[in-house]
């Protein structure tokens, strides 16, 4: 590009001394969608003293994620994050995350996988089974449901314990994971930050809820050590690990790995597979293609690892879920050196965001970008965009490690689920996201659960097969 125009990016004033975060506060969303729209794809905001530069162009979030990967490190805003997960593979940096990543990495290998899909299968009917235990439709908080059950994945399969059995454990996990992410996200958005040890009631309830989750992840370590057994799942693995001087993890590294992966594996599932049951509530035809596809692939069988490759309609639908409500919807890095984005010198230090949310909603790439349409992830129209243009689980070195994970179990859920019940909003009832740590709905996901409807549905069907 020519140096001749380089020049500082365009961006908001915002007001004196706060600059934007007044309006960030307020709705950050909107605030990064409007940015875009008046200044371009390479816009800069002024978050009280400190520069943010917001990029949607995806030549340029390939640069700053993987041609120049090396100069970038992640923000400040992930010291929340670092309150409850500690130094774990999210958070960590260097030479420690290499080899952490490289420890955990056999454990999300296909093969690896491909195990874990009976598990999350049966887990899925166990929530079916207390769905169906009463006659009739009902309503239910489809987003809590979710997170219990992707708990209870995520716990199963990598842990070898199911964190979302006992429901008195799985409510008191639950609340303290809801308290953890709370507290790490208000002291991400914070300007002023007080010190953990002063005992405000905010310091004071996330340091019972960090000492309940410590509580439960020793109580896995400590477990596993008695049964001294190798379960081949990852906690073993890391349990197992030894560095160059024969030392194992302490403790305290383990638990931090084990706390980074329960909170990054479960509530971002949980959060996709809500906004898809909303989609598909909203889009009857969609949703009737998908049942299509799963009635044809699957039957009345349970689904299988093998189904996965084999359900393209319903892997679009996924993939468009995830563009319009990307469950990470923003990430954050910081640039080592100087670099430049697109023609806009930066200085070091400088904080760049990337937001699959408004990426995804770019309309060079995805006209109408508000539309809900699946026909936008066939082959063709990918290949026909950049690869950065989409981004839900990020790219480069620090891409998301739980991506298949996450792909498969989605559309697992989704098979064993949409089969048996019919999820609709409620009249009038739209969720809306709020952009926190994750996109979750602003208040649950009250949908109505019928299983009646779809028994019809297949009647109907039969009847006039
Ligand atoms: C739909 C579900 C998921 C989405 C949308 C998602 C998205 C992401 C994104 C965008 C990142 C990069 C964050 C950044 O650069 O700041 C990330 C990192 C990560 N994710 Fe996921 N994730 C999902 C599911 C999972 C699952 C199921 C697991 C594990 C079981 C997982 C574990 C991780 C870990 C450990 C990292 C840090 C990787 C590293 O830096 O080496 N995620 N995820």
């Amino acid at each position: 590009m020519p140096s001749s125009s380089a020049s500082l990016a365009p961006g908001p004033r915002g007001v004196p001394l706060l600059g934007s975060l007044p309006a960030a506060w307020r709705d950050v969303l909107g605030l990064f969608a409007t940015t875009l729209r008046e200044h371009g794809e390479v816009a800069r905001l002024t978050f009280g003293p400190y520069e943010y530069y917001l990029v949607n162009d995806p030549e340029v979030v390939k640069h700053v994620l993987v041609d120049n990967a090396k100069n970038y490190t992640k923000s400040k805003s992930y010291d929340g994050l670092r309150l409850v997960m500690g130094n774990g593979l999210v958070t960590s940096e260097g030479e420690f995350w290499r080899r952490q990543r490289k420890l955990a990495q056999p454990a999300f290998h296909k093969d690896r996988l491909a195990s874990f899909a009976d598990t999350m299968v049966d887990a899925t009917e166990q929530m079916l089974g207390r769905w169906g235990s009463e006659p009739g439709p009902r309503v239910v908080d489809v987003h809590a449901e979710l997170m219990r059950l992707t708990l209870s994945i995520v716990g199963r399969t990598l842990f070898g314990k199911d964190l979302g059995a006992e429901a008195g454990e799985a409510a008191e996990i639950g609340e303290a994971i809801r308290v953890g992410l709370r507290h790490a996200n208000d002291h991400a958005e914070s300007l002023i930050k007080l010190p953990q040890w002063l005992p405000t009631p905010a310091n004071v309830r996330f340091a019972r809820a960090v000492k309940t989750l410590d509580a439960m992840v020793f109580r896995l370590i400590e477990a596993r050590r008695r049964t001294q057994g190798d379960e081949g799942d990852l906690l073993a693995m890391l349990m197992a690990a030894r560095d160059d001087g024969n030392e194992g993890m302490t403790d305290r590294q383990l638990r931090d790995e084990v706390m980074t992966l329960v909170l990054a594996g479960h509530e971002t599932t949980a959060v996709a597979l809500g906004w898809t049951f909303t989609l598909l509530s909203q889009h009857p035809d969609v949703e009737r293609k998908v049942r299509a596809e799963l009635a044809q692939v699957i039957g009345a069988r349970a689904p299988r690892f093998e189904d996965v490759a084999n359900l393209p309609y319903t892997a679009q639908v996924l993939a468009e879920c995830m563009r319009l409500y990307p469950p990470v919807w923003v990430f954050e890095r910081s640039a080592i050196g100087p670099d430049r984005l697109g023609d806009h010198p930066i200085p070091a230090g400088t904080t760049i965001g990337i937001a699959p949310f408004t990426l995804h909603r770019n309309p060079r790439f995805f006209p109408n970008p508000e539309g809900f349409d699946p026909e936008r992830f066939s082959k063709e129209a990918i290949a026909a965009r950049p690869r950065t243009a989409y981004l839900p689980f990020a790219i480069g070195p620090r891409q998301c490690i739980g991506d298949g994970f996450a792909r498969m179990e989605a559309t697992l859920l989704l098979a064993t689920i949409l089969p048996r019940f019919q999820l609709s909003l409620l009249p009038g009832f739209q969720p809306e996201p709020e952009a926190k740590v994750t996109l979750r709905p602003r208040d649950g996901l009250p949908m109505q659960i019928d299983r009646r409807k779809v028994e019809e549905a297949r009647a109907t069907h039969h009847a006039t097969a």
